[in-house]
């Protein structure tokens, strides 16, 4: 018998879902207030924040918000209007492609109204259906779902293992001799969730064996690797062996929007035939000025970063001199990994915020495999030594409180 659609997504409310009555507004949807920083408001009372991509602190320094409020001031919020094809092209759009793809070193670049999307029809956009796929297992949503978009083959290799993406090459490049097409690897820059970064280098060294064109998403990179910031290409040396590199603004840039920078066939090709900035709206104005005056900062203002990474090598080492386990990262991203239960997990959590005052996301099962609990630390260029040093000091005493059991209690924090 057919099935009403609303009658069962009523009683099936997906794998974060079913936790929305406890946890809406607190552990999801919390609502930070205040001016973007290391300390917001959270529930009426000031928290020291980890959980913001802030990285390089751009977010409220003075220059970029004067900047936002005289582009917004200068063109309003609605231009330009329409499609960049159509109606919705600007100097300032120009401008800003050509200043990008002098920063990540490629020959063009093409604005897309949102980093997500961009990802999706890209991926879209460059492959048909007798080209194959070959990417990391632990890829983004947005890289998994321009994936499946593909019509045809595609083959997962085992997270960051070059040796397993050599042999999914292998395969691939079989099934390519029979149909005549091509092959695109994809993965990631930095992997947000362990910080780890892609092994471009020898994914790009795999080029003298086999014929492919590697497609990056750097959302974590730009910015915050790389001598110039111009990403994980550049800190691994092998930039040029990036065909497509992928940027967006909503970390390092702290806006909305993304790039993609390549050869100018390729760029020009994506402009002409990349459905979601073909039929969408083109970058608001206002964005696109902000993002140049932020560009310039990372161009010119090298301590940004140098701050960053002050910042996020005293808080790894710290984290790691007092016997916490942060895993393979080797970006910014500071994952702590504990042991512990859903429940455990949430009344930890609760303990951290209520009593200590520190704000940092939680990643559980089913993101992660059961009885696992990551707290996941964002460090910015804004964030002090004082900041780390009490977070370590604070970890230190509510792990200790996970293992003496203390937040083994059936009583679930109430929110
Ligand atoms: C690896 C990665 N790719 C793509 C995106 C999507 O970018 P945006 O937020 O600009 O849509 C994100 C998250 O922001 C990300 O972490």
């Amino acid at each position: 018998m057919a099935q009403d659609i609303f009658e069962r997504i009523k009683k099936d409310r997906g794998p974060i879902g079913i936790h929305a009555k406890e946890s809406h507004g607190y552990f999801t949807f919390p609502k930070l207030e205040g001016d973007i920083g290391p300390h917001m408001i959270f529930r009426g009372k000031k928290r020291l924040n980890w959980s913001l991509n802030n990285y390089l602190g751009l977010a409220n320094h003075p220059e970029v918000r004067k900047a936002d409020t005289d582009g917004a001031a200068q063109f309003g919020l609605a231009a330009p209007m329409g499609a960049r094809m159509m109606s919705g092209n600007s100097n300032y759009h120009e401008q800003l492609e050509n200043e990008l793809s002098a920063f990540v070193g490629k020959e063009d670049t093409i604005l897309c109204n949102f980093g997500y999307q961009a990802m999706v029809s890209a991926i879209d956009c460059l492959v048909d259906r007798r080209d194959v796929i070959v990417y990391d297992a632990e890829s983004h949503a947005c890289i998994l779902d321009g994936v499946r978009l593909h019509m045809g083959k595609r083959y997962v290799f085992k997270h960051n293992d070059v040796e397993d993406c050599e042999k999914q090459l292998q395969r691939a490049t079989k099934l390519v001799e029979e149909t005549g097409g091509g092959i695109l690897v994809i993965t990631e820059g930095v992997f947000g969730m362990r910080g780890d970064q892609g092994k471009l280098k020898e994914i790009v060294d795999l080029k003298k064996k086999f014929n492919f064109r590697l497609f990056v998403d750097d959302a974590h990179g730009i910015g915050t690797l790389g001598a110039t910031g111009a990403g994980t290409g550049e800190e691994q040396g092998c930039q040029d062996g990036v065909d497509v590199y992928f940027g967006t603004f909503a970390k390092s840039f702290a806006l909305v929007g993304g790039f993609i920078s390549s050869e100018e066939q390729v760029v020009e090709y994506l402009r002409y035939n990349m459905r979601s900035q073909i039929f969408a709206k083109a970058l608001p104005l206002p964005l696109v000025y902000g993002a140049l005056k932020r560009l310039e900062l990372m161009r010119t203002q090298p301590q940004f970063k140098e701050k960053l990474w002050t910042i996020t090598n005293a808080l790894q080492s710290g984290l790691k001199e007092a016997g916490f386990e942060i895993g393979p990262t080797d970006s910014c991203v500071t994952p702590v990994y504990m042991n512990g239960s859903i429940p455990e997990s949430t009344n930890l959590i609760f303990d951290l915020r209520e009593n200590y005052n520190i704000f940092c996301s939680m990643v559980v099962y089913p993101v992660v495999p059961k009885g696992m609990i990551i707290l996941r630390l964002i460090p910015t260029a804004v964030h002090t030594m004082e900041d780390v040093q009490y977070t370590i000091e604070s970890f230190s005493k509510i792990v200790g409180k996970l293992k003496a059991g203390e937040y083994m209690s059936d009583k679930i924090a109430s929110v």
